[in-house]
């Protein structure tokens, strides 16, 4: 697997451009499927998931084109039945969202169950309660969901849990149900309300998005149109917290400053100098960093996707910080690794306990998954020292040319191509 080496110590500065936003481009990009015509999307970030998903489209018989490396064009109309290809789905969760996208355009979906990932379970049970409740049946078979309906019709659905991805499918399957449905306790992220404003854009009704009641009346028709990706905050907050790591001055632009309101406070509650611009903020160090508590909630709450970033932030900041995952089962597997680089943390379950020391010290780890990589780029980057990160390919998958826009704030970073290593008895063949 391709490796990322770093020698730390160099604080960053400068200005880097921030990529449309992951988890909005992979609920738009299925979303496509529903319209009767072409969609040109923009802005969406040149990363691993994308071409994945872009690629279970074109399998699946849409047409798809990459204008260059930030947008794409998809014709779906050749897209004629509702089976995804079970091998490329199981490389990726969000490929789930597929079963909304092909259950609102065929009243049928089959996909394959979304894998686990290295954070625990990751359920479906309000994704299928929202199908039944317009109409639909499922059955589990083969690893394949299969879901039908003779017809959607619209309904009330309160969810048990603010999940992104139930409201992201409900929505999906909603748009073209008949009649009004309506989501309480909805997630309001900033991916849902793009979302929201890309159906519209196709001739959808959709109101409510970012609060946690969403209304959806179902049309008959979604059209072919034009939408650029809102930037990505998680993005953003990564290379912030990179520059309050290594003591630098960062400014991230192309951002929505409000998307990164908890964010923004938390840094500025663990001393980090922030300026905030139309669309750009400016995040700087001119002295110690303190001790601050975490609690990842739905947001508009501290996001869960930048909690493994901040407690390597932590761990080098005076005092004791407690870390509340509150989210996720089991997202600290990345604390062994920031271990191995001298982090004094300990877990008991949800809750680190974070004691911050002067500095760490570089050494291999691995990615477990995309934040606890990008948590082990931003410790790279601070230790004093060495770091070899293995495993990038997780990075990857969420991050646009990570090496490249940190080299340019001055990072001592290179990725290292590992050629596949063939078996000598292949090799004799
Ligand atoms: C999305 O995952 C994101 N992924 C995740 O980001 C993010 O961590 C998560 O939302 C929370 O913000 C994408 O958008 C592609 P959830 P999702 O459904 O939709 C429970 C990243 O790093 N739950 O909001 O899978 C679940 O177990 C990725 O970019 C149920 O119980 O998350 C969890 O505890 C990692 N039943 C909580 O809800 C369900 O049917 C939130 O999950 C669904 C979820």
């Amino acid at each position: 697997m391709d490796t990322i080496v770093i020698s730390g110590g160099k604080k960053l500065r400068g200005t880097v451009p921030i990529s449309g936003a992951k988890n909005a481009a992979l609920a738009i990009i299925p979303a496509v499927v529903l319209s009767e015509g072409v969609c040109r999307i923009e802005n969406i970030p040149n990363i691993s998931d994308i071409t994945l998903i872009a690629k279970i489209l074109s399998e699946m018989g849409a047409i798809v084109k990459m204008v260059n490396k930030n947008t794409l064009e998809i014709d779906p109309r050749k897209i004629v039945s509702p089976v995804a290809s079970y091998e490329l789905m199981r490389h990726m969760r969000a490929s789930y969202y597929l079963l909304g996208a092909l259950l609102g355009k065929f009243s049928s979906a089959v996909v394959s169950l979304p894998g686990g990932c290295d954070f625990g379970v990751r359920p479906i049970d309000q994704h299928l309660k929202g199908f039944m409740a317009l109409g639909a049946k499922y059955r589990v078979d083969g690893g394949m969901v299969h879901v039908d309906c003779d017809k959607l019709v619209g309904s009330n659905i309160y969810m048990d849990v603010v999940s992104v991805g139930a409201t992201v499918n409900i929505m999906l399957a909603a748009v073209k149900a008949e009649g009004l449905t309506t989501i309480e306790n909805a997630a309001k992220e900033p991916h849902i309300v793009d979302l929201a404003n890309f159906l519209n854009c196709m001739g959808a009704d959709v109101r409510g998005a970012g609060t946690d009641v969403i209304k959806i009346r179902g049309v008959k028709k979604l059209s072919g149109t034009t939408y650029s990706i809102i930037p990505d905050q998680i993005e953003a907050g990564t290379y912030m917290i990179a520059a309050a790591a290594t003591g630098g001055d960062v400014t991230v632009t192309n951002v929505i400053p409000k998307h990164l309101e908890s964010i923004t406070a938390k840094l500025e509650e663990i001393g980090v100098q922030i300026e905030e611009y139309d669309d750009s903020i400016r995040a700087y160090c001119d002295g110690k960093l303190n001790k601050c508590n975490i609690k990842t909630m739905p947001h508009p709450g501290f996001p869960t996707d930048m909690q493994p970033q901040i407690t390597a932030l932590l761990s080098i900041c005076e005092g004791t910080s407690i870390v509340n995952e509150a989210v996720w089962d089991n997202r600290f597997r990345y604390v062994s690794e920031l271990r191995r680089m001298g982090a004094q943390i300990s877990v008991d379950g949800k809750i680190a306990v974070v004691e911050g020391i002067e500095n760490l010290v570089g050494a291999p780890v691995k990615a477990t998954d995309l934040r606890a990589g990008a948590a082990l780029v931003i410790a790279g980057l601070s230790a004093n020292g060495l770091t070899t990160i293995e495993d990038i390919g997780h990075i990857e998958r969420g991050y646009e040319n990570i090496v490249g826009k940190l080299q340019g704030l001055g990072a001592d970073i290179k990725k290292i191509v590992v050629e596949e290593q063939i078996p000598a008895v292949a090799a004799a063949l």
